[in-house]
């Protein structure tokens, strides 16, 4: 028997409308539904992605328009690349660093769950010459209408401190 409350309206989405509003306003995600099983959203690639997200939820990516370059990282710490193609889909376990890279133009739809009370997200970049981590940063993601992605980037970019490098000293520069 099916528990909701009577005035639940089951979300009924075009996926092709929300990509469609999400080039004309420029926004990066619109959420389509946020419940405590699942979660769901439209996201648009953004320029300059280069950290990895670490989430506490297992996540599903489907390639709506254009392609994806999901760089991962393995648990012996080595950078793998798998490529997604449009109309290709992708499960990507909890706690696996992974950074999807995609253009502007280009629009997935990614599905996982609501974060429960407490939990982390982690967000990690990587020196480019020597590959030592070079900052984490660990937010609560309670409601992903408010963009954390955007949220972790501002306090990367925004540091100089964050982008040296302890290991060899090079400065990730700014691209924005
Ligand atoms: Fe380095």
């Amino acid at each position: 028997m099916l528990k909701m409350p009577p005035a639940f309206q089951m979300p009924n989405v075009n996926l092709e409308e929300v990509s469609a509003e999400l080039a004309r306003t420029g926004k990066r995600v619109h959420v389509l539904w946020q419940e405590a099983e699942t979660l769901a959203f439209v996201a648009r690639g953004r320029e300059y992605r280069s950290e990895f997200h670490i989430n506490p939820a297992d996540e599903v990516m489907y390639m709506l328009r254009g392609e994806m370059r999901l760089h991962y990282r393995t648990s012996e710490g080595k950078e793998e690349v798998s490529v997604l193609t449009e109309g290709s889909i992708i499960y990507t376990p909890s706690g696996i660093p992974h950074s999807p890279r995609f253009p502007p133009d280009a629009f997935a739809l990614i599905i996982e769950r609501k974060r429960a009370a407490g939990e982390i997200d982690a967000f990690q970049w990587y020196c480019p010459k020597c590959d030592d981590l070079l900052y984490e940063g660990r937010f609560v993601v309670s409601d992903y209408a408010l963009d954390p992605v955007s949220t972790a980037y501002a306090a990367f970019f925004d540091s100089e401190q964050h982008r040296t490098c302890g290991g060899c000293g090079n400065v990730t520069p700014d691209p924005r």
